[in-house]
């Protein structure tokens, strides 16, 4: 096990002081390492997936298997960070034997080592019987995207003293049900704070000031891949968009003009192609051995 692993006690123990939580979502592998290598505290495997890797509108249609199949791979690879899965909509809301099953199908079969639940007060009930049963549960207020069509879209929640009041009974209810920590999601900031405030769980905030106890971010988002439309609240630290079409306009010309593949690239030509290099004695090697490693010193 990695010397700092970031479990379910020491993301609790944020609350009492120490570095904010620095969250994440991931989907695959190859950007979970890279995620996981960066520093990321904890690894979401959101149901996000429906929209930035299906895309799909919303995020309703997404599965327990999806989810599960996206889970294996992050855990797969994550070495430090805590894996997260989401809970599917219509994957706990029926009743906490529906919702047990579920969350012990995504330990079981996603490899997570927690799960989130979107909700509050009404599913205070799940998130109990989840937690009694050996489950670390995160839970998910304000702008919950599984109600999108009861919020009428992707808005700004808790605005005004009834809505505001409602966020902070949901976050009570899922910090008596046993969370170990909630994602505040598009709140007002002064809400925000204040919820922070109130509960002994650490927040996660998405959309929700600067003064929850952490914050998460969509992968993509944070790597500037959505080029189209930035919500306000997302911070672009990288420019991923536009290196990845600017490299793909540069292989599609070399590809067209012949100058990809050249003889570094290629097996068997780069000792013969390279005029005035020594060969030396050792003979160069057509075979590619498995992995498409280097098929001899002179290729690699
Ligand atoms: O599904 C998701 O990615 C999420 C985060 C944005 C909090 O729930």
């Amino acid at each position: 096990m990695h010397p700092d692993k970031v479990t379910v006690p020491e993301i609790r123990s944020r609350k009492l002081g120490g570095p904010k939580i620095a969250a994440v979502t991931a989907y695959d592998a190859t950007l979970a390492r890279l995620l996981d290598v960066g520093g990321a505290d904890i690894l979401l495997v959101g149901d996000s997936l429906g929209m930035v890797v299906q895309g799909l509108p919303n995020t309703l249609s997404v599965t327990l298997e999806e989810v599960c199949y996206h889970g294996r791979a992050v855990a797969r690879v994550a070495e430090r960070a805590h894996v997260v899965g989401d809970m599917p909509f219509m994957s706990f809301q029926v009743s906490s034997e529906q919702a047990l099953q579920a969350a012990g199908t995504m330990l079981k079969e996603g490899a997570f080592e927690s799960v989130k639940l979107e909700g509050g007060v009404t599913i205070a009930e799940q998130v109990r019987r989840i937690v009694s049963s050996g489950i670390p549960v995160m839970g998910h207020v304000g702008l919950t995207p599984q109600s999108v069509h009861a919020m009428g879209g992707f808005r700004v929640q808790g605005k005004g003293e009834n809505a505001a009041a409602r966020v902070m009974q949901d976050a009570k209810a899922l910090e008596q049900a046993g969370v170990y920590s909630i994602v505040l999601e598009g709140l007002p900031a002064d809400l925000g704070r204040r919820i922070t405030e109130s509960v002994e769980v650490p927040t996660i905030g998405i959309g929700a000031g600067p003064h929850c106890d952490g914050q998460v971010l969509v992968c993509y988002d944070l790597l500037g891949m959505y080029r189209d439309f930035t919500p306000k609240f997302v911070k672009r630290f990288a420019e991923l968009g536009d290196a990845v079409v600017d490299a793909m306009g540069e292989y599609v010309a070399e590809v067209r003009s012949g100058a990809f593949p050249d003889a570094d690239h290629s097996f068997g030509m780069s000792a013969r192609k390279r005029i005035g290099e020594p060969t030396g004695s050792r003979p160069v090697v057509d075979a590619t051995p498995p992995g498409y490693g280097p098929a001899s010193d002179d290729d690699a």
